[in-house]
């Protein structure tokens, strides 16, 4: 008996330890300690045994199961930690994968080229000041020096509102110079609020960037486009600094020295005497070269401001002078970084913003670059 007993124990044991996994283990288990397994026989033997056998086998049978069950449980845990490294290894986390792609907006370009513009002005000095989409009469064409009914009214092709009670027809701003206009009357009154400035006297330096509206549609016109505007008043402005503000400018903004520009000839109401400004550029490969060559791109326009607008805004002309200019953002953006046809730019494809568009990251700062 004894020898059988060592012998079912070393084929057990050697059993337990070549269990490859624990499924494996589980069934040498049950052989062995299961309901109907080999020690569980040797155990429900001893009842029919007589007492002096039992003392004599109760004991060895007792040990042979606990050093059994003994093995089988080591290995199951020794098993078990195997397992779980084998999961973990197999399921682990790579660190090192590209993150999945997320889709990122991006700045459109009227916006980047207005804060270029912005980020020169703010650094020459110039406040920035804002006025509403919607104009009455006064602020968008009369104070500006519009004659009632003049021809110069026709050029701007202006979206008209219905008259209200009163026959008043407010319009779409034609162009951002109401906000000089604004600004002017606003240094002459109190402030209407805590953060409304007011009640200053000239000098005043703004810019006013924003939406401009005119019924007009074509490759280079669309009927929502941008400007910014630019008004200096004080005493003994000249056309010499308008100039310089205005050479300053577009080096600054095409990153060019030496830029040659020109002043030609023009008409505005609200301006005397008038220009618009050219500047030297290159079409002949197709597409427009600003600083070479020997074509002239027109890109802004500008004057000394007229007496008259000087005198409607509550500003003595006599003691006061100024200039005021006008740039087309958008155009300023097709320029320097060569989009064929304006209406793309408000389409709203997201093609065309992905391939046009600026990082958010990339704010612009004469300092560090503008683009
Ligand atoms: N307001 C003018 C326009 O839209 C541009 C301009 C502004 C011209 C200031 C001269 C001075 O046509």
């Amino acid at each position: 008996m004894t020898t059988e007993l060592d012998a079912m124990e070393v084929d057990l044991l050697a059993r337990v330890a070549a269990s490859e996994d624990t499924a494996a283990l589980e069934a040498v288990r049950l052989e062995a300690l299961g309901k109907t397994g080999v020690i569980s026989a040797l155990l429900k033997s001893l009842g029919s045994m007589s007492p002096d056998e039992r003392r004599v086998q109760g004991p060895l049978i007792n040990g042979l199961r606990d050093r059994v069950a003994g093995a089988i449980a080591a290995r199951k845990a020794e098993l078990e930690a195997a397992e779980l490294d084998a999961k973990l290894a197999a399921g682990k986390l790579d660190l090192s994968l590209p993150a999945p792609p997320r889709r990122r907006g991006v700045v459109h370009p009227t916006m980047q080229v207005m804060d270029e513009m912005i980020a020169i002005f703010a650094e020459m000095g110039f406040a920035l000041a804002e006025g509403p989409d919607i104009e009455d009469d006064f602020h968008n064409f009369t104070a500006l020096n519009f004659p009632p009914r003049h021809p110069a009214r026709e050029m701007h092709d202006t979206f008209f509102f219905p008259p209200n009670a009163d026959g008043e027809r407010k319009v779409l701003r034609t162009h951002t110079s109401p906000v000089q206009v604004r600004t002017m009357q606003r240094t002459n009154t109190p402030p209407a609020a805590p953060w409304i400035p007011g009640g200053q006297e000239p000098p005043i330096r703004i810019i006013s960037p924003g939406r401009t509206y005119r019924c007009d549609s074509d490759a280079t016109h669309t009927p929502m486009f941008h400007q910014l505007e630019g008004l200096v008043i004080d005493r003994n402005i000249h056309m010499g600094h308008l100039k310089w503000t205005l050479d300053q400018f577009i080096a600054r903004f095409f990153e060019l020295d030496g830029v040659v520009t020109r002043f030609r000839p023009h008409h505005f109401p609200f301006t005397e005497p008038s220009a618009e400004m050219d500047v030297q550029c290159d079409t002949s490969g197709g597409e427009v070269k600003i600083g070479v060559g020997t074509e002239w791109s027109e890109i802004v326009g500008c004057g000394m401001v007229h007496p008259n607008v000087l005198r409607n805004c509550g500003i003595d002309p006599d003691e006061w002078q100024g200039f005021a200019f006008g740039f087309g953002v958008d155009r300023l953006g097709r320029l320097k970084y060569g989009m064929p046809d304006l209406r793309d730019m408000f389409s709203s494809d997201v093609r065309w913003l992905a391939h046009y568009g600026f990082s958010a990251f990339a704010a612009p700062n004469p300092a560090s670059g503008l683009s």
